[in-house]
């Protein structure tokens, strides 16, 4: 079954945040994993599913700078793992494996943006690579600790707005573009989602595509402050502009789909402002909704055998 892009009213919007949108919700007893758990939107998720009573996971690149960032939150830990590198993942994935414990909740949250042109691994782009192939294979390797009625999301963005997947260059070995590299990755999470919804659903296992919004993070590391003031992010005096969110509000749309119950039976939405996305009606990133070709099932299933193909891993 396709789920129709159409919103639900499920009660929260915009300014909602993680908190407001677990209140209520126990998730004593549940294991959770938030890529990126540690920084900008991760971190509000992993603080907000703590304190829902989950235990949750940290994978980091940089395991020093999350036990900093988590000051020891009891109910979580750290690990490490590098995305950018698939023999990391591998690594992880099987210790994970190995202590036979089972994950209720991933959300794949760790991502770069706009970077310059970088190569990871055998010569892929650092964005596909990292925000797309790193969680692809993650995902595809827990896929035994899986509980019934597990939830995965891929925290994708409008930024998907500015790329379909490049069938023909998806390495930009021409016309490197930082932001359209990161648009690609991006319509990759979403499709990601959307096919494995659909090969997961017989297992009990569902997927999830959000867009959280704008927010100032360190996701944002890479670009001059001067083009910050030109891309209208903020104000000439540094206030985020109207219409960004704080990191809490930011994670509220990822812990939603993780959770709610609204989205039974809606599996591979896309989502945004703790709903379900309507279908673009214009190309303003801060309005969002998604465009046809990151909920377009035939590029979702071509995706999934190109990225078993370039992983090495079978069909899931
Ligand atoms: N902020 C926004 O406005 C916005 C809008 C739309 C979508 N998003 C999406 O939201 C997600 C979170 O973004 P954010 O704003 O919270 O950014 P952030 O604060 O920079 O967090 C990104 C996290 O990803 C981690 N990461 C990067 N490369 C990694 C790798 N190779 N292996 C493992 N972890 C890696 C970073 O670790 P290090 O700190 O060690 O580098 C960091 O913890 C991203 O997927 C982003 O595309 C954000």
């Amino acid at each position: 079954m396709i789920t129709q892009q159409r919103k639900l009213d499920s009660g929260f919007d915009a300014h909602s945040t993680a908190d407001d949108v677990l209140a209520g919700v126990d998730l004593t007893g549940t294991t959770a994993l938030v890529t990126g758990g540690y920084s900008g939107l991760g971190l509000a998720a992993t603080h907000a599913l703590v304190r829902a009573g989950a235990h949750v996971l940290v994978p980091a690149r940089r395991p020093e700078a999350a036990e900093a960032a988590l000051h020891g939150t009891p109910g979580t830990e750290v690990h490490a793992l590098d995305l950018a590198d698939q023999d990391s993942v591998h690594g992880f994935s099987d210790g994970f494996l190995r202590t036979g414990r089972s994950l209720d909740i991933l959300i794949n949250g760790a991502g770069v943006m706009a970077c310059l042109q970088t190569r990871v691994g055998p010569g892929w782009e650092a964005h596909f690579a990292v925000n797309h192939l790193g969680h692809f294979a993650l995902t595809h390797r827990l896929r035994p600790a899986f509980a019934p009625g597990a939830r995965v999301v891929a925290v994708a963005s409008s930024g998907h707005f500015l790329s379909d997947i490049r069938w023909d260059d998806l390495h930009f070995r021409t016309g490197y573009d930082r932001w359209l590299a990161y648009a690609q990755s991006k319509t990759a999470n979403a499709l990601f989602a959307l096919h494995l919804d659909r090969l997961g659903a017989d297992h009990g296992l569902h997927a999830f595509a959000v867009h959280p919004g704008s927010i100032l993070t360190p996701l944002q590391r890479h670009i001059p402050r001067a083009e910050w003031l030109a891309q209208g992010w903020v104000t000439p005096d540094g206030t985020p502009a109207d219409g960004f969110k704080t990191p809490e509000q930011g994670a509220a749309t990822a812990v939603w789909a993780a959770t709610s119950p609204l989205l039974d039976g809606h599996g591979g939405a896309y989502c945004q402002d703790c709903d379900i996305a309507e279908p673009a009606t214009t190309d303003d990133m801060l309005t969002g909704g998604v465009k046809p070709w990151a909920v377009d099932p035939a590029a979702a299933a071509r995706l999934w055998d190109l990225s078993c193909e370039l992983t090495g891993l079978d069909a899931f």
